[in-house]
């Protein structure tokens, strides 16, 4: 079975390509929205977080691991070891997203946590392939949406520090933490105010088709939802994803 982690509501839309892409796939999914904001933390804390979030999966079940959290994708590899899980039985969201960059003539914008900009993970990969990367950390966006506030206060927190850091002639921005594709319509409208008209680069869809290559898929297509605190805001975007499922989230 796989077992997807997040610290909330962003990894579901991990599972929602997952659903895509492998739909006949046992998945059990776990948000750690006690801990919530992962962004903002030190790295220590993030792998001390990231082997919990493992052992629960493991707990209900999971065999392979998807770590559906960019903030935490420096933590993955190193922690699986601690959590006796072979190295080739996890994904994280960077690898694969960077694999998809064959044009080394790209220059890509990453809009990320802190935690994610701050580790250079995804800038260093994509250097290491010729291509020109830059990172801009938005740190109270992911807050802002696991609280559910509205629409025009996070229009203005992505165009005030968009407006302070951005250059313009990228052709690629990925939205490199998997919350932010829950707001992809608010990044649309702030880039095409700004007049910026790069491609929008969601990596769920590039780590989905890793899992659905790599992984063992088999099972009914069943999902399970776990939780480590009630949200009635992670359960709003539960049923908004996947309108057809009647998924109950439980807490653990
Ligand atoms: N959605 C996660 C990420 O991709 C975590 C964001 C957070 O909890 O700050 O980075």
């Amino acid at each position: 079975m796989i077992g997807v982690f997040d610290s909330g509501s962003g990894g579901l839309t991990v599972l929602k390509a997952l659903r895509r892409h492998a739909p006949r796939a046992d998945v059990v999914y776990f948000g750690d929205l006690k801990n919530a904001p992962y962004g903002n933390r030190g790295r220590d804390e993030l792998d001390v977080f990231t082997a919990a979030g493992m052992r629960t999966l493991l707990r209900y079940g999971a065999t392979e691991i998807v770590s559906a959290c960019n903030s935490v994708a420096v933590s993955t590899k190193r922690t699986c070891e601690d959590c006796d899980i072979p190295y080739a039985s996890s994904i994280e969201m960077v690898g694969p997203t960077v694999d998809c960059f064959m044009d080394t003539n790209a220059k890509v914008l990453v809009l990320a946590t802190v935690a994610t900009i701050d580790s250079a993970i995804y800038q260093s990969k994509l250097e290491a392939k010729g291509i020109v990367a830059d990172g801009i950390a938005l740190p109270n966006l992911v807050k802002c949406i696991e609280e559910g506030r509205p629409r025009d206060v996070m229009t203005e927190m992505i165009r005030t520090t968009l407006r302070a850091q951005v250059s313009h002639g990228y052709s690629h921005i990925i939205l490199g933490c998997t919350h932010f594709p829950l707001v992809q319509d608010v990044f649309e409208e702030v880039l095409a105010s700004m007049g910026i008209d790069a491609v929008l680069v969601d990596p769920a869809q590039a780590v989905a088709q890793a899992v659905a290559r790599q992984f063992t898929i088999e099972g009914d297509g069943t999902t399970r939802i776990l939780v480590s605190a009630e949200s009635p805001i992670f359960e709003s975007f539960v049923r908004t994803l996947f309108p057809e499922e009647a998924y109950t989230v439980e807490v653990v």
